[in-house]
Formats: structure tokens, C-alpha cells, sequence
């Protein structure tokens, strides 16, 4: 059962960042998933590695949109994302031999949840407002 569940108030309005955000959420519960049904270590960290990847591309598409569009808080938001990949990259060093254990696992789900919550809601929906407000000036 999908424990970090998509809400309406995660919407940053502009529906081709919604759209993957649904799928990082897809992609979270997917790995949550194969946790609590006690997968192995292997297929923990082939779970972690398939939602890296979407991290990684997702970013893509967000710093795209920003340069595109001249957003102007785009030297504070892409070095947050930058962190964060850093640190996911870290943790998949960390485990490319040994795969991935439940506590590490555990540790690392509850954290990608509490990061991509908070970034959603806070960074994105300002990116968000920013190119919505882009579009409407330009249809007007
Ligand atoms: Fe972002």
C-alpha cells in the first residue's frame, strides 16, 4: 500500500512539473513498497537506483524550465537540488557493493518523502506561481 500519497495542495499549478512529481511519488512508494514487503538488500538498491534516475531527470526538467525562463531564484534553487543529488549519490556509493539494508532503507525513504514534501510545497509551488504567472502575462 502507497504510504506518501499524492494531495491536490501538493500541486505547483503547471502540469508538466505535477505530472512528475506524480511519478517521484510513484517512484518513492514503489521503493517503499519493496520495503515493507522485506525485499533484499539487491532489489532495495535497484528500487533506490530507479528513483535516483527520475530524481536526476526531474531536476533536468525543473533547472530547464527556470533557465528557459529566466526565473529569478534559480541560483538558490538549483543548488538545492544539486545537494541533494549529492547526497543520494553518496548513499548509492555507499551501497553499490553491499546493496541496501532495512534500516538504511527505512532511513533513506522517510527522508526522501520529508525532502520532496517540503521541497514540493516550498521551492517548487514558487517556480510554480512564477512560470504560471509567465504564461497568463503572455496569453493576455
Ligand atoms: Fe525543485
Amino acid at each position: 500500500m502507497d504510504t506518501f500519497v499524492w494531495r491536490d495542495d501538493y500541486s505547483v499549478g503547471y502540469t508538466p512539473i505535477d505530472e512528475q512529481h506524480q511519478e517521484l511519488f510513484k517512484r518513492i512508494n514503489a521503493f517503499g513498497n519493496a520495503l515493507w514487503e522485506g525485499q533484499g538488500k539487491e532489489l532495495l538498491a535497484a528500487h533506490l537506483r530507479f528513483l535516483a534516475d527520475y530524481v536526476v531527470s526531474h531536476f533536468q526538467t525543473e533547472e530547464g524550465l527556470m533557465t528557459t525562463h529566466k526565473f529569478p531564484l534559480y541560483e538558490v534553487h538549483k543548488p538545492v537540488h544539486d545537494a541533494f543529488v549529492q547526497e543520494v549519490s553518496s548513499v548509492l556509493n555507499r551501497i553499490a557493493d553491499a546493496g541496501l539494508d532495512t534500516a538504511t532503507a527505512i532511513l533513506v525513504f522517510e527522508k526522501s518523502c520529508d525532502w520532496t514534501r517540503a521541497h514540493v510545497r516550498g521551492m517548487d509551488q514558487e517556480l510554480g506561481r512564477f512560470l504560471g504567472a509567465q504564461r497568463n502575462s503572455t496569453a493576455a
